[in-house]
């Protein structure tokens, strides 16, 4: 995927910004295509698009190291980047047009008022599920950070151990991963304790945590469950594989089923189904003002 911020002056700042987990997302409810046609990550040299995702993977696994994802932490942490309601910051993410593919132009709120519908319509007493659903992606605002793709979006997985077996392109794309040589870092627990917990796993960068750490910096109420969903959903290896077993505790598992169930919905459908979004915005404004309100520190 190809997005293009532009900004309110009309200048254009072309940002490369690919989602793989996205763009191969399996859609098992509202798939447009066989649910066996997502999320393939053979390697065809041939294939523009399948080159472009494994070199998003490639560049994330070289340069995603244990020091790498600690400067970011430390670097965002300190939400000193922008102040804007979480209203602002997804209509910035409007200006995040997928240019990728010829049929479909879904800027990236369409996406959030589709998440977000699909979810009320199963679950319509929970609000703050719906409002999940609205600001899940809410993070990528790290695009406007000059930050690359492969530290926005993605799979996400373990830093500070050795790496999982069903990480996309696991057995090619780490060979120049400094950690993978240090000692430190290259073994089944790393810094970990054994069962220490997936809160205490630290994962590479990218909107997941960003977003996570942001909600919590600004005191929402948003339940636990959301965070979690919000925290993890692109940790595939873990909600979607089964890895890190020896490195989670037994709570870990309810934890998952809540990210597995808001995964179904974070789906692009690419159909004509485009919710009115103006009309839908006074509810989900009254569910931002709920859950987190006003200006906030991002
Ligand atoms: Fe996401
Ligand atoms: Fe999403």
């Amino acid at each position: 995927m190809i997005y293009e911020f532009r900004s309110k002056n009309g200048n254009t700042n072309p940002i490369s910004l690919i989602d793989p987990s996205e763009l191969m997302r399996p859609e098992p409810l509202f798939a447009s295509k066989p649910v066996g046609q997502f999320r393939d990550y053979s390697v065809d040299e041939n294939d523009p698009i399948k080159e472009r995702v494994r070199k998003t993977y490639t560049d994330m696994h070289t340069n995603q190291t244990f020091d790498f994802v600690k400067a970011k932490i430390e670097k965002y942490t300190k939400f000193n980047h922008l102040k804007y309601t979480m209203r602002e910051a997804l209509e910035k993410l409007n200006d995040l047009v997928d240019e990728s593919d010829p049929d479909v132009n879904i800027p990236n709120i369409v996406h959030a008022f589709q998440t977000a519908e699909r979810i009320r319509k199963d679950y319509p007493d929970d609000d703050w599920f719906h409002l999940t659903g609205l600001i899940h992606d809410a993070g990528k605002v790290l695009a406007f950070f000059d930050e690359p793709q492969w530290c926005v979006v993605g799979d996400t997985f373990v830093v500070g151990c050795e790496w999982s077996d069903n990480i996309v392109y696991r057995e090619t794309s780490f060979k120049n991963n400094i950690d993978g040589k240090n000692p430190k870092y290259n073994t089944k627990y790393g810094i970990y304790e054994p069962n220490c917990g997936l809160d205490n796993l630290i994962l590479s960068w990218g909107h997941d945590e960003y977003l996570y750490r942001m909600l919590l910096h600004n005191k929402t109420k948003l339940p636990p469950q959301a965070l979690a969903m919000i925290r993890y959903h692109s940790f595939y290896p873990w909600h979607s594989s089964g890895d890190y077993q020896h490195l989670l505790a037994p709570e870990d598992e309810e934890t998952k089923k809540w990210v597995l169930k808001f995964n179904t919905y974070d789906l692009y459908t690419k159909s004509a189904d485009v919710p009115d979004i103006e009309k839908l915005w006074p509810y989900y404004e009254s569910l931002i003002e709920k859950y987190i309100p006003g200006v906030l520190e991002w």
